[in-house]
């Protein structure tokens, strides 16, 4: 197992003549949930599906949990802004669906039936744990047309958890959702953000580590414990987007009421650091997570090492 659950050397991606991200350097642990924001077409989701390993690179390296990703594999999951479920299916047949494309041909099926239910039985029984852990306990027997735009985001997000990925991406994950359900759904990412530090603090590695992708800056603040902004405004940035922007951010608890005030300052930072487009800056110059950590550290529990 590595250390890092996602770590990114040097990725690089063009279009044709067109470059599009340029040098991308990321190293992020297990059970941080991160939040990336940045302009309109710079290209964020070609980061996502580079990372998925659907679309390579142009040049770099990606490792998920230390192995190269070369293409799409079970370390690395997904969940889009438009979930895509199958109307035939159940809220826990969707989510247990996966699980039984990767463990059963049809062959199989066929000669093993008896075993086949049985194991049917169990991967039923871990959709629910996974609905649960969405908040869908009381609507694992509903179907599709039965639930919400939230709802089926959740069930989409269960879809992506079970199979147990290093990493899941989400790209604008809540985008098509009203804003009470995007609220709740948020609150779902702080949950599970607890549930990472209580498995720390037993000593075990956190089982969710989350890239996402975000247009909304409170959002990302919010929900996230690091953001990342990304863009082409600085002084290379003919050669294409990188990261510009790298900071820890303010963790909330789910039960702490929702303040935005409290990071204002955060806010009006990234938004002239990512996406002023007069302001032409060094490229690092607001890449300092690590720097900061290692003040932070002090007394604190975090990751002995510190690479820049
Ligand atoms: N398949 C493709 N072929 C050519 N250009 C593309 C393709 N996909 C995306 N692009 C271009 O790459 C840039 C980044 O796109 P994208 O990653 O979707 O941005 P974002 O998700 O940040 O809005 C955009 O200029 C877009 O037009
Ligand atoms: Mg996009």
């Amino acid at each position: 197992m590595s250390d890092y659950a996602l770590e990114i050397r040097n990725l690089s991606h063009r279009f044709g003549d067109y470059p599009v991200l340029d040098r991308i350097n990321l190293k992020i642990w297990p059970g941080q949930i991160v939040a990336i924001v940045g302009p309109s077409g710079c290209g964020k989701s070609t980061l996502l599906k580079a990372i998925l390993g659907t679309h390579p690179p142009s040049e770099g390296e990606i490792l998920a949990d230390g192995e190269p990703v070369t293409g799409p594999t079970r370390n690395v999951g997904i969940v889009y802004q438009q979930y895509s479920l199958y109307d035939f299916l159940t809220a826990e047949g969707n989510v247990a669906f996966g699980l039984k494309l990767d463990q059963s041909s049809f062959f199989s099926r066929l000669v093993l039936f008896p075993k086949y239910l049985k194991q049917r039985e169990q991967h039923l029984a871990q959709a629910r744990d996974f609905l649960k852990q969405v908040g869908l306990d009381h609507a694992c027997g509903k179907y599709p047309v039965e639930m919400s735009g939230g709802m089926k985001q959740r069930v989409a997000v269960a879809q992506a958890l079970i199979m147990r990925p290093k990493v899941v991406l989400l790209d604008e994950p809540f985008g098509a959702l009203d804003e009470a359900m995007r609220e709740d759904l948020q609150y779902m990412l702080l949950r599970f953000y607890q549930e990472n530090l209580q498995r720390k603090r037993e000593g075990k590695r956190p089982e969710y580590t989350i890239l996402m992708v975000t247009h909304e800056l409170n959002e990302a603040i919010f929900v996230a414990d690091r953001v990342i902004g990304m863009s082409r405004f600085h002084t290379e940035g003919n050669r294409g987007a990188t990261v510009v922007y790298d900071k820890p951010c303010p963790v909330f608890h789910p039960n702490d009421p929702r303040d935005y005030s409290k990071f204002v300052d955060q806010r009006e930072e990234l938004r002239h650091a990512v996406f002023d487009d007069e302001y032409i800056k060094d490229r690092n110059k607001y890449v300092t997570f690590w720097n900061e950590l290692s003040r932070l550290a002090e007394g604190q529990s975090l990751p002995p090492e510190n690479p820049s």
